[in-house]
């Protein structure tokens, strides 16, 4: 029968998988042990740290003394990049395929554990170098090459806190983080490739650090023969550097609440926050989590399809599966570039088996046909994982038919950037899943949905999601802000993590995310604040006001919609659309480009002056107003609808 057929009897069936024979008498977790083990807290999380290698012993499985800072495995000490290199190659995996990368051109590198530890060592020395030591901060702005890993590990290995910034980030963006954390050191390439163009990634950087007086040196990885220009005393290539830099460079003992990065990320004010995680607990949780949820063995080939940039490439694609010594496969560039099929490509020529991507990206491949996929050979796949936004059940049953060949169970992992690492997801030798369902929480984990007063909502009643027990991989904190992580996570109920989602919990136990409850939108899984978007609105020198909506999209799941108005009243036209576009893209970067701009002589206020959002909803998704009694002027939201419906039809 055809796919898109079977989908369809599929979705009105509203199916159930349970977990295949095969794969379960395979599976590292097959059976509720682990579950049973987790109600004694103390025990549990003492076992799973076994899994890592410690420099010294903790004397405390988790500190709660001091809530909502809890420490993890406490007076122990280790180091990140002795875990994820050194103790493989004792182990005798030495020559086994770390990384597998394809660059977008075509190009291609293997790196087995000795090699990339080797050019982790040397460069962890060149760091040295440079004047970095334990506790500094280093920027990394790269492509998705194999050095971001390098420079990740380098940082880890000597203690460096690495803050990441996506490569896609405008250079306002990277000057904000770096100016945050009070980097030392930007790590940075002359170029990357994106749909065969070149990201100015040192260009950019250049303009970003001329206001961070706290960047001392550049490295730059030459990636292409790209332009650029070289600061004398300040700039360095990182291959010289690399030939001049001694060969072996201890690891430093780090203790397990010492800092290994910080990530930021969008909260719902325009600022975003630098997301601290801690050395020891969230290692032992993403080592875990990868382990547990994508059933890692030896022989796989493992490839996370997420940027360095954001926290799935952080946990998923370095930290987790490089403690477990596995390969995992990496990859520069745009999903259809130089053809729609680069994805089922590159699965085919290196035998990957387990697949982890967005719903996004998911949607996109539907939208191109069935005939890319079928193009290859993806009997290697055994397992599939989504994660960063809620899929909807046609992408879920396209994705398990058309490239899981009805086989491959799927994870749908529910996470954020301050849990480190999964904590609601099916354990696929385990889990009977159902399309569209996060399903249960992992071991350890204490989730529940609550109302606002802190009681559990029942059955199918929609409520927040809560996290009611500290967990290994949680965040330790905001860099630089213990007041703003207090109140953002700590402040709804007492001593229960608020991670801002919605949810609710069916009648088998399963967990339906649905979506932000705050000011942040989830576009094409990245998070976006309403905030950050009307700040670089309102900083283009035309714009007077500026409200900003997430709508329904068809592929990114959610898009942006911006209401403006303009300086002395004027309407904007189809050019100041494509300006004030790409002015966001500029100011913040292209994945915050709205999708819609409608100008307005004013917006819906309420009298005190409050931008009615939820009117521009309604607006922005053709439903109908809801009450518009509390507002000012009542004539300026049938305006703006009238126009809205005009610009649409
Ligand atoms: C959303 C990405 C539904 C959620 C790892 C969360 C999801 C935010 C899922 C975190 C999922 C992530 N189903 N929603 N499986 N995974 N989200 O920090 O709203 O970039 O709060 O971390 O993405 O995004 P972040």
């Amino acid at each position: 029968m055809n796919v898109n057929k079977t989908i369809e009897i599929l979705l009105q069936e509203s199916h159930r998988f349970p977990p295949n024979r095969s794969f379960q008498e395979r599976a590292y977790v097959k059976d509720n042990s682990l579950f049973e083990l987790a109600n004694d807290f103390e025990t549990f999380w003492n076992e799973q740290s076994k899994f890592l290698d410690w420099i010294e012993p903790f004397h405390t499985i988790c500190d709660r003394s001091n809530p909502p800072f809890y420490s993890w495995f406490v007076g122990g000490k280790l180091n990140a990049s002795f875990n994820c290199l050194d103790r493989h190659i004792f182990s005798g995996h030495g020559n086994k395929a770390a990384i597998i990368w394809e660059g977008e051109p075509g190009d291609r590198r293997t790196l087995t554990y000795r090699e990339l530890w080797r050019s982790v060592n040397k460069f962890a020395n060149a760091l040295k170098k440079l004047g970095v030591s334990k506790g500094d901060r280093v920027a990394i702005y790269l492509p998705l090459i194999p050095e971001a890993v390098i420079s990740m590990l380098a940082c880890a290995r000597i203690g460096a806190i690495h803050s990441v910034v996506f490569g896609g980030f405008s250079p306002e963006s990277l000057r904000d983080r770096i100016n945050d954390a009070q980097a030392k050191v930007l790590i940075t390439a002359d170029g990357g490739w994106r749909r065969g163009e070149v990201l100015p990634l040192k260009h950019d950087a250049d303009v970003a650090i001329s206001q961070c007086p706290s960047i001392k040196h550049v490295v730059i990885v030459k990636r292409g023969d790209f332009l650029l220009r070289v600061k004398e005393g300040r700039d360095h290539w990182y291959h010289r550097l690399m030939q001049e830099a001694p060969a072996h460079c201890d690891p430093e003992a780090m203790f397990s609440n010492d800092p290994l990065f910080t990530l930021y990320t969008s909260g719902s004010t325009g600022k975003p926050k630098g997301i601290l995680h801690h050395t020891g607990g969230y290692l032992v949780w993403v080592n875990r989590t990868t382990q547990w949820v994508f059933d890692i063995r030896p022989e796989d080939v493992f490839w996370c399809t997420a940027d360095v940039g954001w926290i799935t490439g952080h946990s998923y694609l370095v930290y987790g599966p490089l403690s477990l010594g596995a390969t995992i496969v990496m990859y520069e560039g745009a999903p259809d570039y130089p053809e729609k099929d680069r994805f089922w490509e590159i699965i085919e020529r290196h035998g990957v088996t387990i697949f982890y991507t967005a719903p996004t990206a998911i949607r996109a491949f539907m939208k191109w046909g069935n005939e890319h996929p079928e193009k290859h050979d993806l009997s290697t796949l055994r397992l599939l994982g989504t994660v960063g936004e809620p899929i909807n059940p046609a992408a879920w049953l396209w994705y398990h038919q058309t490239i899981g060949r009805g086989k491959c169970p799927i994870v749908d992992t529910w996470w954020q950037t301050e849990t480190g690492g999964i904590l609601i997801s099916p354990l696929p030798g385990l889990t009977t899943t159902v399309p569209g369902s996060a399903t249960k929480p992992l071991p350890g984990i204490d989730a529940a949905v609550l109302d606002e007063q802190g009681n559990e909502v029942p059955i199918n009643q929609g409520g927040y999601l809560a996290i009611r027990k500290p967990w290994p991989g949680m965040l330790a904190g905001i860099w630089g802000d213990e007041e703003r992580y207090k109140q953002v996570y700590w402040s709804k109920w007492e001593n229960v993590y608020f991670p801002g989602d919605g949810a609710r919990i069916d009648e088998d136990g399963n967990f339906w995310l649905l979506g932000r409850v705050d000011d942040v939108m989830n576009v094409a899984g990245h998070r976006i604040s309403t905030m950050e978007v009307e700040s670089a609105l309102v900083s283009h020198p035309d714009v007077s006001e500026a409200a900003v909506v997430g709508i329904e999209h068809d592929i990114k799941g959610e898009a942006i919609a911006a209401f403006v108005t303009l300086k002395g009243g004027k309407l904007g036209d189809v050019e100041m659309v494509s300006k004030l576009k790409e002015h966001v893209a500029n100011t913040i970067g292209a994945i915050a480009k709205p999708e819609k701009i409608l100008f307005s002589v004013d917006l819906p206020k309420t009298r005190s002056g409050k931008i009615m959002r939820r009117l521009l909803r309604d607006i922005a998704l053709g439903r109908v107003l809801g009450d518009t009694t509390t507002l000012a002027d009542p004539s300026v939201v049938e305006f703006l609808k009238k126009k809205y419906e005009e610009q649409e039809s």
